[in-house]
């Protein structure tokens, strides 16, 4: 498949998760042999010691929301652009949880929150999907209150020879047939593939965080590459 241009991607994004919500927590576990939660584990734990409000942007089902919570016992607005999928993650809250996770149906491009705000934020698996990945920085970056961290978890691709190819092949052969049957839209699968194979290198997503503002920009590939964690910081200087 080619992948949807800048104009039709929110659009086709929204629908896709829209169409896999319920099969979305289960086919993330099958497809990552369950590793996707040490993933989340790691990256709230590069928070470090944050206090206060977290942001978590593209939340989807909260699986990230409420590991913040789980480590932290922070606050957490848990936002994305999907109802459903929200929704969904919502239903699953504990009664504990309820309390302190609050989500938001809105775009994480153009956030309706005030600058300053939050203590932390938080992706996973979500600055592949922004139409417009340099507006979604500038805008976590002015919602984060100075000397606020960031923590992004997304997929990048293995380098070593062998197992790249062998990962190449699992992509586009094995995971969208088996996540087209699960979720009944092989499309979405197709979509995960493809946008994983065409997204920004590990150094660009880091030059385009520094040129949002944000400093001590650094990078740690996990699980040979499959993922990488991100880390940032809002200088304590900044004033927006
Ligand atoms: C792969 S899911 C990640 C969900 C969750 N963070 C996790 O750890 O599994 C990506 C989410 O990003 C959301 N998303 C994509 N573009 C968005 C945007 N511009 N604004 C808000 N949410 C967006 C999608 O709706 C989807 O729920």
């Amino acid at each position: 498949m080619t992948l949807p241009s800048k104009e039709s991607k929110k659009e086709f994004v929204q629908e896709k998760f829209s169409s896999v919500t319920a099969r979305y927590d289960f086919l993330n576990s099958l497809l990552s042999l369950g590793i996707d939660r040490l993933w989340r584990f790691k990256t709230v734990r590069s928070l470090n010691g944050v206090s206060g409000t977290i942001l978590d942007v593209c939340a989807g089902t909260l699986p990230l929301s409420k590991e913040v919570f789980r480590q932290t016992g922070c606050n957490v607005v848990a936002l994305d652009f999907c109802y459903d999928m929200l929704a969904y993650g919502a239903k699953g809250l504990g009664v504990q949880e309820e309390g302190h996770i609050h989500a938001i149906c809105a775009d994480g491009e153009r956030l309706p929150l005030c600058s300053n705000t939050f203590s932390g934020f938080t992706v996973a698996f979500g600055i592949r999907n922004l139409a417009d990945l340099p507006s979604g920085f500038r805008e976590m970056y002015r919602v984060l209150k100075p000397g606020g961290k960031g923590a992004i978890l997304e997929f990048s691709r293995p380098s070593a020879p062998i197992f790249r190819d062998l990962y190449r092949l699992y992509l586009h052969k094995v995971l969208p047939r088996i996540g087209g049957l699960i979720s009944g839209d092989e499309e979405a699968y197709r979509y995960l593939a493809e946008s994983i194979q065409g997204f920004h290198s590990q150094n660009e997503v880091c030059s385009m965080l520094e040129k949002a503002g944000f400093t001590d920009v650094t990078f740690k590939p996990m699980t040979f590459g499959i993922v990488t964690l991100y880390s940032c910081k809002k200088p304590d200087t900044a004033c927006s």
